[in-house]
């Protein structure tokens, strides 16, 4: 699928997420080529900790839904923010080989990245 059309998604699902707290809404899109998609939102919580990003959520999904490995990962926020540190693990782990499309909430401009980009060196092993 497009980028663009990911994109879509990913901001349609961003106007669900649930952020009291920060007010900083994300909304995450992933395809895996096969034509199917998963999405997800952050989740936060009063106990801050239990806060759940939005691209774990959408990863959680896809694992759920059955999908394949993502081959496309879509992003969006208001500063084009960069999966954090836990989501980048997750994101070596489960999407290893996807695009990751960093979006704003509109507008067609986009910066694709790679999980090796952002998480060089990754843990991936109890060996
Ligand atoms: N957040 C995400 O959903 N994804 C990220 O990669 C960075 C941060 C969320 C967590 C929290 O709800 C809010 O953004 C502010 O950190």
């Amino acid at each position: 699928m497009s980028p663009l059309e990911l994109i879509k998604l990913a901001r349609a699902t961003r106007k669900n997420a649930y952020a009291p707290y920060s007010n900083f809404f994300v909304g995450c899109a992933l395809s895996d080529g096969n034509g199917q998609t998963a999405t997800g939102c952050n989740i936060e919580n009063a106990a801050f900790g239990s806060t759940i990003c939005a691209e774990a959520n959408a990863l959680s999904s896809a694992v759920a839904a059955g999908l394949g490995k993502p081959k496309q990962i879509a992003i969006v926020s208001t500063t084009q923010a960069t999966p954090c540190g836990n989501c980048r693990q997750l994101i070596s782990e489960l999407a290893p080989n996807a695009e990751i499309y960093l979006a704003l909430p509109e507008g067609d401009e986009f910066n694709t990245y790679t999980i090796n980009s952002l998480l060089p060196d990754a843990f991936n092993s109890l060996d």
